[in-house]
C-alpha cells in the first residue's frame, strides 16, 4: 500500500500524487490517501484527490468530519467492494456507537454548503493569503504551505510556548507545536485561519504578532 497524507498537517504542503500513483502503478500498490487537512479546502472542496483529478486512480480517501465539515465522525471513500469489506472488519465502525442523529444531521447540512456554495472556500482562500502575506511583511518565517494552514516558525521549543502563551493573553489562539511532533529547532505557531474569520480579526491577529514578535526578539 501507498498510505499518504493530502494536505500535511504541520506545514500545509500538499502530497505529489500525480507521482505518488505513478509509483503506485508501476509497483502495483494500493493507494490511500488521508484528506483529513484537504477535504473542503482543496479541489474546491472536493479534497486533494479532486484538485489532481485522479478520482479513479486512488483506491481509498479517508477523511474527517471534524474540521472542514466542523462536526465530528470521518468517512471512507472507495470501491464497494472495499466498502463492504470494510463494513464487516472495521473494528473502530464495528465496535463504536453510532454517530447522534443530530451529529448526522449537521454533517449532512455542512456538506450541502460545501457542494452547492464556493463562497465559504474562497473566504478560506483568501484568508489565509492575507494572513500569510501579513506574517511574512513583518518579518515571520511562514515555511512553505500550500494551503490556509499557515505556520509561524520559531525554532526553540520553550520560547516557541511562550509565544503561543503570550498570543493567548493578547486574545490569539494558536497552538505551539514543537518536538517531538515536528523535529527539533523547527518549533511553530499553527495558525488555523478559516472562512469565518473577518479581515479585522485578521489585522488585529497581525498586530498582536508584531507585538510579540518585538517583545520575544523574533522578530
Ligand atoms: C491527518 C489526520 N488524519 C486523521 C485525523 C483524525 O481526525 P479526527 O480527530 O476527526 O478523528 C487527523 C486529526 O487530527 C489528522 O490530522
Amino acid at each position: 500500500m501507498y498510505i499518504t497524507d493530502g494536505v500535511f498537517s504541520m506545514d500545509g504542503d500538499v502530497a505529489n500524487l500525480l507521482e505518488i500513483v505513478e509509483i503506485a502503478e508501476e509497483y502495483d500498490l494500493i493507494t490511500y490517501v488521508d484528506d483529513a487537512h484537504g477535504s473542503g479546502v482543496m479541489g474546491k472542496g472536493a479534497g486533494t484527490v479532486k484538485h489532481f483529478g485522479l478520482q479513479d486512480k486512488v483506491d481509498l480517501q479517508m477523511g474527517t468530519l471534524s474540521k472542514a465539515v466542523g462536526v465530528v465522525g470521518g468517512y471512507v471513500a472507495g470501491k464497494q467492494e472495499v466498502i463492504d469489506w470494510l463494513k464487516v472488519r472495521a473494528r473502530p465502525f464495528l465496535f463504536s456507537t453510532s454517530m447522534t442523529p443530530g451529529a448526522a444531521a449537521a454533517i449532512i447540512q455542512a456538506v450541502d454548503i460545501m457542494m452547492h456554495s464556493t463562497k465559504e472556500h474562497e473566504q478560506l482562500w483568501e484568508n489565509g493569503r492575507y494572513l500569510k502575506e501579513g506574517l511574512e511583511t513583518l518579518g515571520f518565517n511562514i515555511g512553505h504551505s500550500d494551503t490556509p494552514i499557515t505556520p509561524c516558525i520559531v525554532g526553540e521549543e520553550k520560547l516557541t510556548q511562550q509565544f503561543s502563551r503570550r498570543l493567548q493573553e493578547e486574545g490569539v489562539y494558536a497552538k505551539s507545536i514543537v518536538f517531538p511532533t515536528v523535529p527539533m529547532g523547527t518549533g511553530r505557531l499553527r495558525n488555523m485561519p478559516t472562512a469565518a474569520h473577518t479581515k479585522e480579526m485578521l489585522d488585529q491577529v497581525l498586530l498582536v504578532y508584531e507585538k510579540i514578535g518585538k517583545e520575544l526578539g523574533v522578530i
